[in-house]
């Protein structure tokens, strides 16, 4: 080995030791005669004194390094002068005495300085990315990752899972994304899927006789990026058969909450973990991932302003669609400005408008819309949101989704703006009792909430028949602050109900074979009753590690448009590949 020890081992113990440290020149400051050379690996940082009345030689070198050059040193360990000891450093007590310093590998200057406390620019971190991982914060979330992985490996190998690979090349698993598609060679005109998630093969791990399954598996779903989105992002996928719900629920509660105290050093706000219903949540908060860490909850009031003579809000309520609120606290002075930003979040959940009213102190009220309302009625909705003086009433009406959907990231802003989320702690809640259908009223045809394994609650099987709309499935999500960090369910593993899901999400029997006759023929050889969940590591890794985007936890992420900056990923190829791949690009291709 070049080092005898990492840069963020050696304490006051040591002292007297010869030790050889090698990283990476963190800062060099030159006073001449002395130079001090602050040496860095992902253990830490220790300063090295450079004497050149001891060792003129190794002065020499050090007289031509600059930040990030690779050296060794060799030297012995000495103790700080009082003065000079640093508490903020862990090796702060002691320093190197350099005997001998040899330059490894110059550097040239790297675009942004690896210590320094400026944020470089996203795009600027995406193109260098090696150097942007050099960055402490990156090393801490790219080991607290490992952390997690590690725990998590460990945890359920104690617990009887098998941990399995699954093909990368495979067909189209749908997760209600689209597939990114793989052509084949030997196959003239037929394409691979990567799979948007391994579903169907753990399935059939299932039928195997595995019994508890996981893997860390990487997916593949080619759509929209966002913060909590990526093109390929990795799952904990995990399938066990013979359980019901709460077994699989009960069996994740344990673990992330283990997980997180034990990797994260965070609090996990409420134990157990809240069961909520999609129902309850959708009323609550208007989103099946709602942040529990904070009230602020919607309250309907379609029947109070039904009463008064404002148009907007009378004609939604006769048409059968809703007018809701929600109460911020003590911002009844927002000003007109303040109040149009909130207007363009609404705009851009879709609503069409916002209105409000400032509970003034005296308590009467101060709004545009407050002529529509006979006192009393004003007095009732008051009443109704439960506002008191200083509060300010904000109101959307719309289709429900466009209002819960509003009035949902409303609610977000002002958990941020008025510090409700603030102590560091993750607060989870299992949503469950999801319906299985959405209308899809474009394709005229039932969609599937989650996918199209998921089973019905058993007494809703008969249901399928005649209300499809009022099936509630076995699924169940896990949220955690506002974000949706893990999905699964109960499978179905009937080829009776399955064949009968997907003719009413419009697969007819023949497409349905094509596509999944695999799995069909599977239930038919003993498959017995399970069922699985996948939490998504990259966003519980950002959660732990307190980052604002899942970027932030992956090495080599893609940017918001699906692009590696880096090594320039997707790229033009070659025409001889595409001659073997049989692919044939049209005319009509812009380069971007
Ligand atoms: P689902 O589609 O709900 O379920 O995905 C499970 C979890 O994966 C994470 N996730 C993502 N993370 C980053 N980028 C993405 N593009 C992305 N998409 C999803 C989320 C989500 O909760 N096969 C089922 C699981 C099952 O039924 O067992 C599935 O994939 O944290
Ligand atoms: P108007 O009568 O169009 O001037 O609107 C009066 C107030 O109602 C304004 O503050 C609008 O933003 C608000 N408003 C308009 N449409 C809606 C809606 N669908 N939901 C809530 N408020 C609305």
């Amino acid at each position: 080995m070049l080092k005898s020890h990492t840069c963020g081992e050696l304490r006051a113990e040591h002292i007297g030791q010869e030790v050889k440290l090698a990283g990476w020149v963190n800062r060099r400051r030159d006073y001449g005669s002395l130079v001090f050379v602050d040496l860095r690996d992902r253990w830490g940082v220790t300063q090295v004194v450079v004497d050149a009345g001891r060792s003129p030689e190794a002065k020499e070198t050090v007289a031509r390094i600059g930040h990030e050059y690779v050296l060794q040193i060799e030297g012995e360990v000495v103790a700080r002068s009082p003065e000079s000891v640093n508490d903020k450093l862990a090796t702060g007590e002691i320093e190197i005495q350099a005997r001998q310093v040899r330059i490894l590998n110059p550097a040239k200057t790297p675009p942004f300085e690896i210590s320094g406390d400026i944020e470089p620019g996203e795009e600027t971190r995406m193109r260098w990315r090696y150097l942007d991982l050099r960055r402490e914060r990156m090393q801490r979330n790219i080991i607290l990752r490992h952390n997690a992985i590690w725990f998590i490996r460990r945890y359920l190998n104690e617990r009887g899972f098998v941990e399995i690979e699954t093909p990368i090349l495979f067909k189209s698993t749908p997760e209600g994304a689209r597939d990114y598609l793989v052509p084949s060679r030997v196959h003239p005109g037929k394409f691979y899927a990567l799979p948007q998630s391994p579903q169907q093969l753990k399935q059939l791990l299932m039928v195997a006789g595995y019994e508890k399954y996981f893997q860390i598996a990487r997916c593949f779903r080619d759509e929209d990026q966002r913060g909590d989105r990526q093109p390929e992002f990795t799952q904990l996928d995990m399938e066990m058969s013979f359980v019901e719900r709460d077994d699989v629920l009960d069996l994740i509660e344990s673990l992330m909450t283990a997980m997180i105290e034990e990797v994260s050093g965070r609090g996990v706000a409420k134990k157990p973990f809240p069961r909520l219903s999609y129902a309850e949540v959708i009323d609550r908060f208007g989103t099946d991932r709602p942040d529990i860490r904070f009230g602020l909850e919607l309250t309907d009031i379609g029947k109070i302003v039904a009463r008064s003579d404002f148009k907007v809000f009378t004609s939604t309520i006769e048409v059968g669609n809703k007018v809701r609120a929600i109460v911020a606290p003590n911002c009844a002075g927002y000003s007109r400005k303040d109040i149009a930003d909130l207007e363009e979040i609404v705009k851009d959940a879709g609503a069409k408008g916002l209105a409000t009213i400032a509970v003034q102190e005296d308590g009467t009220p101060k709004s545009s819309i407050a002529k529509f309302f006979a006192d009393d009625l004003m007095q009732e909705l008051i009443a109704a949101v439960g506002a008191s003086p200083g509060d300010l009433i904000l109101m959307v009406a719309d289709v429900p989704s466009v209002v819960n959907e509003a009035l949902s990231a409303l609610r977000t802003e002002f958990g941020k703006r008025l510090n409700l989320v603030a102590n560091g702690d993750l607060s989870f809640c299992w949503v469950i009792d999801f319906p299985l259908f959405e209308w899809n009223a474009d394709e005229d045809r039932w969609d599937p909430s989650h996918h199209m394994f998921t089973s019905p609650k058993p007494e809703h099987v008969a249901l399928l028949d005649t209300d499809p709309g009022k099936v509630l499935s076995q699924q169940y999500d896990l949220v955690c602050n506002g974000y949706e960090v893990a999905g699964g369910s109960i499978r179905i593993h009937d080829r009776n109900v399955q064949e009968k899901i997907f003719a009413l999400i419009g697969l007819d029997v023949e497409q349905a074979k094509e596509r999944f006759g695999h799995m069909l023929e599977a239930f038919e050889y003993g498959a017995p009753p399970h069922g699985g969940i996948a939490p998504g590591i990259d966003r519980l890794v950002m959660l732990m590690a307190g980052e604002p985007n899942i970027r932030e936890v992956i090495a080599f992420p893609k940017s918001q448009r699906a692009a590696d900056l880096m090594a320039g990923a997707p790229s033009e190829v070659d025409q001889q590949q595409l001659d073997d791949l049989h692919i044939k690009l049209a005319d009509d291709i812009k380069p971007d």
